[in-house]
């Protein structure tokens, strides 16, 4: 397995610019292949995942050169095979809302990670439209098979806060008879919505109270044929492991330019506010109706411990990773809860990190839907990031407060989301090695 060993660095800080925003690429690609004239897309993010989207449409007969998406329209062609998803949730839930669109039939797969992340979820709101959907292990799990057709709109209430079941069914609703409306129970992320809406797709949307809401679509809805040219915003999610990390690190400051400030993404932000960090956010413009723009963190040895509550987490559930670095040192227990959905992510991050924590000298009590972190000083030692990319590159982060090395194993997931990390990592003073070793 590849591994990484990461060290303390004297003087870590600067401005770094993060790859392109992960989720958006995936969007850009996919509806790319929808839309019936090129998309010209820029600062792709480069990572295995979206790479997995590409290849999807690709073989749903969208022809893509360098930086251009020649979609087909509403009616993609069948791939006649099996489409891999790779390791990349976003990819086969988002997808497969298309696929119940389509006439043929095709089955969506991944590795071993993703055939173990829940699917159910999407199963039963394309059923009601109309679709023949079918999945494993009881239509719980991947491959999964759609059959598509005549789809009539639906009212559906997802009951987890997610973005993918969210655009999953709302990209079904575009081929839909009649009104569909999804309802989600927090303020996930909401990408889609804005994509959509810079494609001149009419979608009606009401915030509830407690932070979710309520989007509608009238379809059938065919995307416009306008030519279109798209700067991908940088990712928030790549950016926060080094904000997080410099937040503990007292003296040192850390600026992420031109990266995504769209407010259901940067819940980590006001968190570490709330530690007592400093948090300088600069809007810049807009891009693809997202707010773009710069942030810096600075680092304070007073760093607090939070209870951060579940109904805000979705801002920052895949920031979490990223944020023990700042609770690993703050002052006091930290406590986070209502956060399962953690445990289905690319690994059971809830168990990674308590045991990652405590793997380096770090009290730490897991609970079923959460954590309890005890902050301290990170003595070092031997972590297992699971193939997981995020827990990876948080661990990798934390070498810089502790006392010793940190050795992170089964790291090469690192690609799907971030290939340049160790780039950025040293380029802001941070020591990380590479090598080759044996399985824990
Ligand atoms: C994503 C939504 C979130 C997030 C994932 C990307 C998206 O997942 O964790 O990394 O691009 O829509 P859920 O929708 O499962 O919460």
């Amino acid at each position: 397995v590849l591994r990484l060993t990461s060290r303390p660095a004297p003087g870590f800080g600067g401005r770094f610019r993060p790859p392109g925003d992960k989720s958006i690429t995936h969007r850009a690609y996919l509806f790319g292949a929808m839309h019936a004239a090129p998309i010209t897309i820029e600062h792709a993010n480069p990572g295995a995942d979206c790479q997995s989207s590409l290849a999807c449409v690709r073989a749903l007969g969208a022809r893509v050169g360098s930086n251009v998406v020649h979609g087909v329209g509403s009616g993609l062609t069948d791939p006649g095979r099996v489409l891999d998803c790779g390791n990349s949730g976003t990819t086969l839930r988002v997808l497969a809302g298309i696929l119940a669109g389509q006439t043929f039939t095709s089955t969506l797969a991944g590795d071993e990670s993703l055939n173990r992340r829940p699917v159910g979820r999407i199963v039963e709101p394309l059923r009601a439209m109309g679709a023949q959907v079918h999945a494993a292990a009881d239509d719980r799990l991947p491959p999964l098979t759609v059959r598509g057709g005549a789809l009539r709109g639906i009212e559906h209430r997802v009951p987890v806060a997610s973005a993918q079941v969210l655009s999953c069914v709302l990209l079904a609703g575009l081929f839909a008879r009649g009104t569909t409306t999804v309802e989600i129970p927090g303020p996930a992320r909401d990408h889609t919505e804005r994509m959509l809406g810079a494609l001149g797709v009419p979608l009606t949307i009401e915030q509830l109270p407690g932070g979710g809401r309520r989007v509608s679509v009238d379809g059938p809805h065919a995307l416009d044929a306008q030519p279109r040219s798209w700067r991908i915003p940088g990712d928030f999610s790549s950016a926060a492991f080094f904000l997080s990390v410099a937040a503990g690190i007292p003296g040192s400051r850390v600026t992420a330019s031109e990266v995504g400030l769209n407010p259901t993404r940067t819940g980590l932000l006001d968190v570490l506010e709330r530690m007592g960090a400093q948090v300088t956010r600069r809007l810049l413009r807009e891009e693809l109706g997202e707010p773009v723009g710069e942030v810096t963190v600075e680092g304070t040895s007073n760093l607090r411990a939070v209870d951060v509550s579940a109904a805000d987490l979705p801002r920052w559930i895949d920031e979490v990773p990223a944020w023990i670095a700042a609770a690993a040192v703050a002052r006091g227990r930290s406590r986070i809860s209502g956060a399962g959905e953690l445990r289905v992510k690319e690994s059971d991050r809830i168990s990674a990190i308590a045991n990652g924590l405590q793997a380096i000298g770090i009290a730490v009590r897991e609970t079923p839907d959460g954590l309890e972190i005890e902050g301290g000083r990170p003595v070092g030692g031997k972590v297992d990031a699971r193939g997981d990319h995020r827990i990876a590159m948080a661990f990798a982060t934390m070498g810089l407060l502790a006392r010793d090395p940190i050795q992170v194993d089964d790291v090469a997931a690192i690609e799907t989301s971030f290939p340049e990390f160790a780039d950025v990592f040293t380029d802001l003073g941070g020591e990380v090695t590479f090598e080759e070793g044996d399985a824990a």
